[in-house]
């Protein structure tokens, strides 16, 4: 192992097109700042840079429906995302954005040099053309029906109704989303990264020299690698972004992949230029005792790990990144977190309806971590972690032991006597929480890490439950002195070790037990309290979530479904057209339900006793899955067809057929007159 001297902590760059939810918080934000802590909490030189990405085609999608520029976009969506995330703890030391102007000159410098070394390929190609908008159309823009599934609507680069990858030469019927005319093939140039050239170095450099990385960071690498890389282009037509350096490049910017990464540097810049104590931006990215440790998602592995150090390595000055911890997707309640469809919750909204709740989700999100597979979050889940961890666990121990000591000492720590073998027990346990949340933290396995945390908890939780102080204070106050010191000297253990995951509850902890330091290294030890120290006020870490709050939670996400689904209703086409004779033919009567019952045998079937103003008929009908109590439709008047010959369905006859239609959720309903009308009479 290298012996580095600092370490550089990048999260990837949100798009600022639209407000933070949970999966972005799950994927990136929680983990970075988990480990930016920690390391911070060792004492370590330890800089942790984030910011929006602020170019891009769907920020200028977005602008377009709004009618505003896309300018207008990001300054909107930045002020929310880094709202978000401060009143989310996240501990940036620097959060800005790729509109500034360090950042147009950084990316536009290192693609200067990179096009003076000669590591660019020209090269000219047909692409789309709009000839009403006169402008190149961005693969988001072109909209077309998909070659494999046909559905209409499919974008040039994906068919999200099948999910195909696509390229906009493969939609029929291309259209431009801009005009809505049909663009034309024109040529155009741009430059091209060869990715190619560098694909035995990249072999090297991941499948040999980093074969520690997260397994679905090495596999994702592994199947590029083995298909084969080819040149990117790295420069697009478009009039958002950062204008290509060179001569002849008018009207093109840079692609956002190659200038988004580069934010991270120029963040880095903007931060030591207001910080010179931090020393030279340089230090941080070009001196190779800096380890570099990029956190993302896992659609932006093949970036970070291929494509970026691609770029680093051609301009020659920079460091690689040490690793790349990336996660899978978290989704929300079975379903994947989707923007357009606002299956999310989102994090401004989540801080209106649980005010104060920060570190609850972020334990929660650290516990269902999506490390390594995807993983699902639930409103329930999140209710019973909160009540049986942070409640039941980690908030009664601190709550037992500081009303206690309240209680009993006057809210000072009380002197520690002679130690039982139980206690030793307990402090043995104790002592190994420190390595072991060490060796999982280095190793970016935060879910362990937080389980081991708890884990202290519990063992604190225990200890109390089964020392009982408060039935030995009405004998023993030595040891119940003892035992309260004991266990005040494990909360104060638990307000260091929970400090990276849960930053809100630790201050608090570390307010109610007057603990000025917080330092790491003092973990396991049993003496960061010195007897006679002052406690603070006890109150309470964690309170109980009802569960009317996660229903209404739920409820909100149910009436999102029934939104999209009804959006998604598209009416059956019209059939070809009829004759006036044709309708005449179909004998449409209405009658009033006398009786109605289950059919034995058959699921979806009911059997309707009907008066139909001629003597009465029994129809059957699949509708039983609409209406559990089929006894509540007697006196509902129905429309139904007489003149079907009648069919015998499950040996009943049945003489006629009633009308019905879809509901929002595919359940067929009963036609009905809208007012009573005459049993018998025709509809028509
Ligand atoms: O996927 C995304 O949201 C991108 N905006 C991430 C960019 S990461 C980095 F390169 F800036
Ligand atoms: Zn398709």
């Amino acid at each position: 192992m290298k012996n580095f001297k600092r370490t550089l902590i990048t999260s990837a760059l949100p798009y600022a097109n639209g407000p933070v939810h949970i999966g972005h918080l799950a994927g990136v934000y929680v983990p970075a700042d988990i480990y930016a802590r920690y390391l911070r909490l060792k004492g370590e030189s330890v800089l942790f840079i984030g910011g929006s990405d602020e170019h891009g085609v769907p920020i200028t999608i977005k602008a377009k429906k709004e009618g505003v520029s896309p300018q207008n976009i990001v300054d909107r969506y930045h002020g929310i995302i880094k709202k978000s995330f401060e009143e989310f703890g996240i501990s940036f030391d620097v959060y800005s954005r790729t509109t500034s102007q360090i950042h147009h000159d950084t990316a536009s410098q290192i693609f200067k040099t990179l096009y003076d070394k000669g590591e660019f390929i020209e090269k000219t190609s047909e692409q789309y053309y709009d000839e009403t908008a006169h402008q190149f159309l961005a693969d988001r823009y072109i909209t077309g029906e998909c070659p494999h599934c046909h559905a209409e609507g499919a974008y040039g680069d994906q068919c999200e109704k099948c999910g195909s990858t696509l390229s906009p030469m493969e939609l029929i019927n291309p259209k431009s989303a801009i005009s809505g005319s049909k663009p034309v093939l024109r040529e155009t140039k741009h430059w091209y990264l060869p990715l190619d050239k560098y694909e035995t170095w990249l072999r090297q450099w991941i499948l040999e020299d980093h074969k520690e990385w997260r397994p679905n960071v090495y596999g994702q690498c592994k199947s590029w690698l083995d298909l084969g890389l080819q040149p990117r282009a790295v420069s697009r037509d478009l009039d958002w972004g950062i204008p290509v350096p060179v001569a002849g490049a008018e009207g093109k910017v840079l692609y956002v992949w190659f200038d988004a990464p580069i934010g991270y540097i120029s963040n880095t810049k903007e931060l030591c230029a207001a910080h010179p104590e931090l020393g030279n931006w340089e230090t941080w990215w070009k001196d190779d005792t800096t380890r570099l440790i990029h956190f993302i998602g896992k659609d932006n592995i093949v970036f970070h790990c291929i494509v970026f150090p691609v770029m680093l390595k051609a301009e020659g000055s920079y460091i690689l990144p040490d690793n790349v911890p990336s996660n899978e997707f978290l989704n929300l309640e079975g379903d994947k977190i989707s923007t357009s469809r606002n299956w999310a919750v989102w994090l401004h909204e989540y801080l209106r309806d649980f005010p104060g709740k920060q570190d609850v989700l972020r334990y929660v999100l650290t516990a269902n971590a999506p490390e390594t597979k995807d993983n699902d979050f639930t409103w329930k889940d999140f209710q019973t972690r909160n009540n049986s961890e942070l409640v039941a666990i980690y908030g009664n121990f601190i709550n037992r032991a500081l009303v206690l000591t309240q209680k009993f000492f006057d809210g000072k720590v009380p002197e520690m006597g002679e130690l039982t073998d139980y206690d030793k027990t307990t402090l043995k346990e104790f002592a190994d929480v420190k390595s072991q949340l060490e060796q999982l933290l280095d190793n970016f396995k935060f879910r362990d890490a937080q389980k081991e945390a708890m884990n202290l908890a519990r063992i604190g939780n225990k200890y109390l439950a089964d020392t009982e102080p408060w039935k030995v204070a009405k004998t023993d106050m030595v040891r119940t002195a003892t035992i309260l010191h004991l266990a005040l000297q494990i909360a104060a253990n638990l307000a260091i070790a929970f400090e990276p995951f849960l930053p809100f509850s630790s201050q608090k902890l570390r307010n109610m037990l007057n603990l000025k330091s917080c330092n790491w290294n003092e973990l396991g030890h049993i003496d960061l309290l010195k007897v006679g120290d002052k406690l603070g006020t006890p109150e309470l870490l964690f309170e109980k979530i009802e569960d009317a709050a996660v229903e209404a939670q739920i409820k909100k996400l149910q009436d999102t479904k029934k939104v999209n689904e009804l959006a998604a209703f598209k009416p059956a086409e019209i059939k070809e057209n009829t004759t006036f004779d044709n309708f005449c033919k179909m004998d449409i009567r209405v009658g009033t339900v006398l009786e109605c019952t289950k059919v034995p045998k058959a699921d979806k079937l009911l059997q309707f006793k009907i008066d139909d103003g001629m003597g009465g008929r029994t129809i059957l009908s699949g509708v039983a899955q609409s209406y559990p109590e089929p006894e509540k439709l007697v006196g509902m008047q129905v429309c139904f067809i007489v003149n079907f010959p009648a069919r015998k369905l499950k040996g009943i006859d049945s003489e006629g057929m009633l009308l019905s239609a879809e509901d929002a959720d595919g359940k067929l309903v009963l036609v009905s007159p809208s007012k009573a009308v005459k049993n018998g009479v025709s509809v028509g």
